[in-house]
């Protein structure tokens, strides 16, 4: 049986991650989470002092890239692959307020887009995988089978994020999160590298009025129909 690539593209906090651990859980397909790799970049610049809320060094972070190796291994308890940053587990790390607050002016840097780029597609010349980000139907994998861009409103997607960070215990305001969603929204469609956009010929999935049984069954029946095609 001949296997597909998956693209999932969309604004932040519209449940990318939840549908493609999903989606690849039942087919079987490697799961990529690409946002986590610009974040585990994100957090290495904070602790290595390349940015803060006054300052970032790109040039600094340019020259340190060959020393980020970002890697995912499977953690069969949680069900899906964790990410590590140079051997380290940084998986609860980059999901911080604070990583999040950073990550969308890491992720212009073209330098950083480039050497990320291509390892994700090393993650995929085998196909059979899911990827979730925010160029992967566009620039990652341009001749992905199946590609669906998420959407759903700001608030609703504001309120996911901040029920996940009170879950998490992290002390925030619905408002600060909010914010975040929005100015990551902005800067991740107007970036002069790869912009989010959605690719001619994806499948748009607004899951504003969704519930996650919903939303799943709805792409597991498009990921079987474009199998089947593939295999006629
Ligand atoms: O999916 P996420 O929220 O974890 O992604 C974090 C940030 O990384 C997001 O604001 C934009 C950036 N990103 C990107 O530019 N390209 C991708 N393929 C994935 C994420």
């Amino acid at each position: 049986m001949k296997k597909i690539t998956i693209a999932i593209d969309g604004f932040s906090s519209t449940g990318k991650s939840t549908v493609a651990k999903q989606l690849a859980k039942a087919l079987g397909y490697v799961y990529v989470d690409s946002g986590a790799m610009y974040r585990a970049v994100t957090f290495y610049a904070m602790r290595n002092g390349f940015i803060d809320k006054d300052c970032f060094d790109k040039e600094g972070l340019i020259s340190q890239l060959d020393n980020i190796n970002i890697s995912f291994k499977f953690n069969a308890e949680k069900g899906f692959a964790e990410v590590y940053l140079n051997g380290e587990n940084v998986e609860q790390d980059i999901r911080s307020l604070e990583v999040s607050n950073f990550v969308s002016p890491v992720a212009t840097v073209s330098q950083v887009r480039q050497q990320l780029v291509k390892q994700q597609q090393i993650f995929g010349k085998d196909k059979g995988v899911v990827m979730d980000g925010r160029d992967i139907g566009t620039v990652v994998f341009p001749e992905a089978e199946l590609k669906l861009f998420m959407t759903a409103s700001a608030e609703k997607r504001a309120q996911r994020r901040y029920d996940e960070l009170l879950e998490r215990g992290d002390e925030v305001s619905y408002d600060d999160v909010l914010n975040n969603v929005q100015s990551r929204d902005h800067i991740d469609s107007t970036r002069k590298d790869s912009p989010l956009t959605m690719a001619d010929d994806a499948i748009k999935v607004d899951n504003s009025s969704m519930n996650l049984e919903e939303q799943f069954k709805f792409v597991l029946k498009l990921s079987e129909e474009k199998i089947r095609e593939i295999n006629a």
